[in-house]
């Protein structure tokens, strides 16, 4: 009886060690997990699209911890979560995820300093520039402004009418390097007169506050120009076009054309990029908008939108935001097939062509994604004394403007 009962207690006392250590070891193995999970999706997420978009994405901190919601409660989970984010130091995750909160709370700070300005940008010219071109950059992205200054951003005359150029910038997210590219904007600044360079820093979710500065820059600074076409620096442009296209509409009329992105809804999945949460805009779809590659404004729109975008709250997509700004002055955005802000769909736009021919890109205003080597060498080739393009012939349909179609194709300088 005794050796029994002291069998069954050694047996008991066995048992409870094992599933205590089997515990234990659940307990250690679960949190190395949680944190490796973290420390490799760092470096997968990136963006890709965009050029400005210096700021990656990462997992929001609530949804990053996923595998220890099997052990304890979702809510207290969730309060742990918060606790750690608020009481450690920002650590590179919680820093880089965008908070909506914090941004929610700042949306009243929007009034940022003119670091760089160029006052007299619009007044060498008589009459004022006909066409102001404002490139949205980084100060990283030297060689892109290089290339833009050296094709299609060339200030002067095209076909008669006066050009100028600006560069929009904002200051560098990492703070590094900060002195280095502060001596070279300076420098940059006086050698070409071209960059515009604001005391906010130049993330993704503050292109907003680019848009905003922009219209208020113009507004004051550029009140004489006709037209403005405002896009990115990995974009080809066919200037030509544009003017041609320009010249059959009046500065002091309203004009908004681009790439029109219609009924798009707002992206409801946490780990895009694009993520906008209900609390932040509610209705199902967003108001008309264009793609933020490249897009043309008449200066009477220009100073409209300027006051209007003053009364709409912030909102951290900025081709969206200027949207919600058209839609305040109830300004219907006009959508140009010239204009292929999302890039070139090869099979629909053109079957027959590589995207890689001049004689595509002779009838098209605005490519978005190019590479520096794509936008010189197109460039050079489109101003080649020697290009002909008798391909055209066999595009079954040829390109046509949106609207004028009649107008267009006797004034096009292009056949
Ligand atoms: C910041 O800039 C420094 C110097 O240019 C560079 O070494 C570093 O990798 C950069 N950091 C990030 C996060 O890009
Ligand atoms: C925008 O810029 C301001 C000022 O530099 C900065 O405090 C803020 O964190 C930035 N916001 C985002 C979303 O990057």
């Amino acid at each position: 009886m005794r050796v029994r009962l002291k069998g069954d207690a050694i047996c008991t006392l066995f048992l409870l060690v094992a599933l205590c250590s089997l515990l234990y070891s659940q307990l250690e193995h679960l949190v190395p997990v949680g944190n490796k999970e973290l420390t490799q999706k760092k470096p997968s997420v990136t963006s890709k699209t965009f050029s400005d978009s210096r700021a990656p994405w990462r997992p929001m901190p609530a949804e990053a911890k996923e595998p220890r919601l099997q052990v304890t409660p979702v809510l207290r989970r969730r309060e742990v979560a918060n606790k750690r984010v608020q009481t450690t130091t920002p650590s590179p995750l919680s820093d880089s995820a965008f908070n909506f909160k914090g941004y929610l709370l700042n949306k009243d700070n929007r009034n940022f300093n003119l670091l760089i300005n160029q006052p007299k940008k619009c007044r060498r010219t008589p009459g004022g520039p006909f066409l102001l071109i404002a490139i949205k950059s980084v100060v990283e992205d030297f060689d892109r402004r290089e290339i833009v200054r050296k094709t299609w951003g060339r200030e002067g005359l095209v076909n008669g009418e006066q050009i100028q150029r600006v560069f929009l910038l904002g200051t560098p997210k990492n703070r590094t390097a900060l002195v280095t590219w502060e001596t070279l904007i300076h420098q940059e600044s006086q050698t070409y007169r071209d960059i515009l360079l604001w005391d906010f820093m130049d993330t993704f979710f503050n292109l907003t506050l680019k848009e905003i500065h922009f219209l208020n820059w113009a507004a004051e600074f550029c009140q004489n120009v006709k037209f403005i076409f405002k896009g990115d620096a990995d974009v080809f442009v066919n200037v030509e076009n544009i003017i041609d296209f320009l010249e059959r509409h009046d500065p002091t009329e309203d004009l908004f054309v681009g790439d029109i992105i219609y009924n798009a809804r707002p992206i409801r999945v946490q780990k895009s990029k694009y993520y906008i949460p209900e609390t932040m805009y509610g209705l199902s779809i967003y108001p008309a908008y264009a793609g933020g590659g490249g897009f043309l404004l008449s200066s009477h729109t220009m100073r409209k939108l300027s006051r209007a975008c003053k009364e709409v709250e912030l909102f951290p997509i900025d081709d969206v935001f200027l949207g919600m700004c058209l839609q305040r002055i109830n300004l219907k955005p006009i959508l140009h097939e010239g204009f292929k802000t999302f890039g070139i769909v090869k099979p629909s736009a053109a079957p027959h062509l590589q995207t890689f021919d001049p004689c595509f890109y002779k009838d098209l205003m605005v490519v978005h994604s190019l590479k520096v080597a794509e936008i010189w060498l197109m460039w050079n080739l489109l101003h080649s004394p020697h290009l002909s393009c008798t391909q055209k012939k066999q595009v079954k349909k040829p390109f046509q403007w949106k609207k004028k179609a009649q107008t267009t194709m006797q004034a096009s300088p292009l056949r």
